[in-house]
Order: C-alpha cells, then structure tokens, then sequence
C-alpha cells in the first residue's frame, strides 16, 4: 500500500473490475491506445497485474482517493522491453472526472520515490504516444525528460517517446 496526501494505491483485486472497466473501457481514457478494452479484457489485465506482483512484488495499483474512498484510476511500475532492453515504467490513468487536479502527477512521484527507495531502481522511464500532452506534461512534472523517440512498441509499430529520469 502506498499513500500520498489525498491518494491510497493498493494491489488490484478481482472485485476492482467494475472500476476498472469503466475506466479502461471508456473511449476518452483509452484514446492513445489502439482500442478500449472489454470487460473480459480488464478481468485479463487485473490477472496480468496480480501475476506482477507475485513474479516482480509491483505492477500496476488501483488507487482511490483517501478522503471518501471513490476509485482515482491506476497507477504503478511496470517492466518494459524498450529497444531490447528491460526498463521500470511509469503508468497512469485517471477517470476523467478526477483528471486535471494533479493526481497523476502525485501519485506518479509516489511511485518514482517507491522505484528509488524500495526497489533500488536506478531508473524510471514512461512510453507515450507523441500526441499525448496530458501524460507528457505528467512525466515532466515527475521529474521525467524526454530522452528519445523509437518505433515498434505496442500494436501497429506506433511511434512512441521515451521520458526517463535517473534515481
Ligand atoms: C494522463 C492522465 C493520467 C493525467 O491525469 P491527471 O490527474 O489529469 O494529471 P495531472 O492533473 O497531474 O496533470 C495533467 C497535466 O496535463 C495538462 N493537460 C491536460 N490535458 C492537456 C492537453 N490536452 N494538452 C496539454 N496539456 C494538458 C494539465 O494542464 C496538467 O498540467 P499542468 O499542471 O501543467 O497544468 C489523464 O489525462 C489520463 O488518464 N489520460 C488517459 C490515459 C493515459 O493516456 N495515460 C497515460 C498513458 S502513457
């Protein structure tokens, strides 16, 4: 369990899956991957999250807001092959009725300080569409900077950039 001053982050659970359908199955959220997943495709994803966290003890966490309890989104640390290498990735997606108050933001230095201090990590990094400001500017805020540009990642060979910040 991680917490920050408005924020739980907290191991996902089979019955998140109504939030998290609803989050990742809506098409505003989901607008910089290839399509919103289903239902059955978010039930895949909590497994994907939970066989995370038993092989790498981290993954990507549900978060809800401390005060009142209401689903903030997900957000955690995932393992990523880039160019033939494994990095430590920053993920992070709000509701959009939450987006815009600075909760990505404040739960991804969270999880870059959980990165640096728990898991010794001496690097983070996030992979983002090029036309996707909102997380650009998230990565930025998160001390995160843009490092390179590659291609091949993700369905399709999209393009996609590269921040990165050292620990
Ligand atoms: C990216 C995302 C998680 C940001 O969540 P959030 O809680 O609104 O983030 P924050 O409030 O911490 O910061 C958002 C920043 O983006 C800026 N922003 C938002 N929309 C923007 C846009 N269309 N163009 C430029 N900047 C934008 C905000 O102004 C803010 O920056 P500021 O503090 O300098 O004003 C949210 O937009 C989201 O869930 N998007 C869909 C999922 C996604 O793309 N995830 C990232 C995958 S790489």
């Amino acid at each position: 369990m991680l917490m920050t001053a408005r924020l739980a982050l907290r191991e996902m659970r089979d019955d998140d899956l109504d939030d998290l359908a609803g989050l990742l199955g809506d098409a505003a959220v989901m607008r910089y991957y290839p399509r919103p997943k289903t239902r059955a495709e978010t039930l895949q994803w909590i497994r994907v999250n939970q066989a995370r966290y038993r092989a790498d003890g981290h993954g990507l966490w549900a978060m809800h807001l401390r005060d009142g309890g209401a689903f903030a989104g997900d957000c955690g640390l995932t393992i990523q092959r880039v160019d033939g290498v494994d990095e430590l990735e920053l993920g992070y997606h709000v509701p959009p009725g939450l987006q815009g108050a600075g909760l990505a933001t404040e739960a991804a230095i969270a999880c870059r300080e959980h990165a640096r201090t728990a898991l010794g990590a001496a690097r983070v990094i996030a992979i983002i569409h090029p036309d996707n400001l909102a997380s650009q500017r998230v990565a930025l805020k998160t001390g995160l900077e843009l490092e390179k540009r590659t291609y091949g990642y993700g369905p399709g060979e999209q393009e996609v950039l590269i921040y990165a910040a050292a620990l």
